[in-house]
């Protein structure tokens, strides 16, 4: 082979990665702004694609990383005198007054505290597979824990939910868009079931993918909240707006239920998540773009699944729930080995795997390995 000299070297190669942008899914789905103001930065662990915990790599947006740097000044403060600032911020969001909203560390913890509360009592009803954390810390306070299969097109079973309610029922959890099936439940029945359920006991709505839903006017469960009703919304800052490492979250409910709760809430926000969240709310830009970029990730993942004509849940969140036909510790080791972590095993569905949708670009990494592993 003839050799190239250095510039017709540079050239050849300049043209060949232009061309592969170019032709990448993103760009040809008219994706790929020349300079992307939201471009992860320095962020990496390792190398790694991970596509394993519904994060969006985009965030923190610049905005935010500002208030978190001008935030270091009160990080000598405690938070106290800040939460209010968030909650008012909330309570405008959602239209509740600001005693109805307890901030937490990360969703995560509203859901503990809520598990040990209400799942201590006797009896938890949830459907499987779902959102666990709230489930796990029942358990570990003695909470017997009914989990109802979803059905035949990974919905919840609402009606064999409801069935299940008896006066040792101390708690109904529905993650809604659920995680990891990715489906939503008509607006209608997830209305008049947490109606119906509230009348008899505590009714918990996971709203952790609630901006990813695109059907129009899609109701949130703090209408019922607002309606006095038995219920418990939780939402995050983790996912839409890329704050899942400052570790904020909160939870809508009836201010006697909220005291119940805060009582015993672990740690609450620090000073800087407190920051980082009031000017998420502001930063309108960023969110439509994580929901944009979502949107093109989900595009790629369900092309590739596609092409390997693999079934998958068309999902109303950040990931896909898709069916591999191989066991999920073997898929996993398989997809690692070429650099990608996809989700844990969601039992009964270990041949199944969920994926995140993380950036376009590593969307299309994921895409191009599990080809290569499915045809191994
Ligand atoms: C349904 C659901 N709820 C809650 C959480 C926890 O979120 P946070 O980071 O706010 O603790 C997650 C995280 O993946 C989730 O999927």
């Amino acid at each position: 082979m003839k050799k190239l000299d250095r510039r017709q070297w540079l050239r050849t190669a300049g043209m060949g990665s232009a061309l592969t942008l170019l032709s990448s899914p993103a760009a040809l789905a008219g994706n790929m702004p020349l300079k992307d103001p939201y471009r992860p930065l320095g962020q990496k662990v390792d190398d790694l694609v991970r596509l394993s915990s519904n994060e969006n790599p985009y965030g923190p947006s610049p905005k935010v990383r500002k208030a978190l740097t001008e935030a270091f000044d009160l990080a000598c403060r405690y938070p106290f005198g800040y939460e209010q600032k968030l909650r008012e911020a909330l309570s405008e969001k959602h239209g509740v007054p600001a005693d109805h909203i307890m901030i937490a560390a990360g969703s995560t913890e509203g859901l503990k505290v809520t598990g040990m509360v209400y799942g201590g009592d006797g009896e938890v009803i949830a459907a499987e597979p779902t959102y666990l954390s709230l489930l796990n810390y029942a358990e570990d306070v003695g909470g017997y824990i009914h989990m109802v299969p979803v059905d035949d097109q990974m919905g919840h079973d609402l009606e064999e939910m409801e069935k299940r309610i008896t006066a040792k029922t101390g708690l109904v959890f529905v993650c809604n868009p659920n995680n990891p099936t990715g489906t939503l439940l008509p607006a209608q029945k997830m209305r008049d079931f947490c109606h119906s359920v509230s009348n008899k006991t505590m009714v918990f709505a996971d709203e952790a993918y609630f901006d990813y839903i695109t059907e129009p006017d899609y109701p949130s469960m703090v209408e019922l909240v607002k309606e006095g009703a038995n219920v418990i919304v939780s939402r995050t800052f983790s996912k839409v707006f890329g704050l899942a490492g400052i570790r904020i979250g909160y939870l809508i409910a009836r201010p006697d239920i909220i005291d119940r709760l805060q009582s015993l809430r672990m740690a609450g926000p620090s000073v800087l998540a407190i920051f980082a969240a009031l000017e998420a709310l502001k930063d309108k830009e960023f969110y439509q773009y994580s929901l944009d970029q979502n949107m093109q990730g989900k595009k790629v993942i369900y092309q590739a699944l596609k092409d390997l004509n693999l079934e998958y849940v068309p999902s109303h969140s950040n990931f896909v729930f898709f069916h591999s036909g191989q066991e999920i510790g073997k898929l996993n080791a398989a997809m690692r080995q070429e650099g990608v972590l996809v989700g844990r095993p969601f039992p009964p569905f270990t041949d199944w795997c969920r994926i995140s949708t993380g950036t376009v670009e590593e969307t299309e990494k994921f895409a191009m390995a599990l080809k290569k592993v499915m045809k191994a």
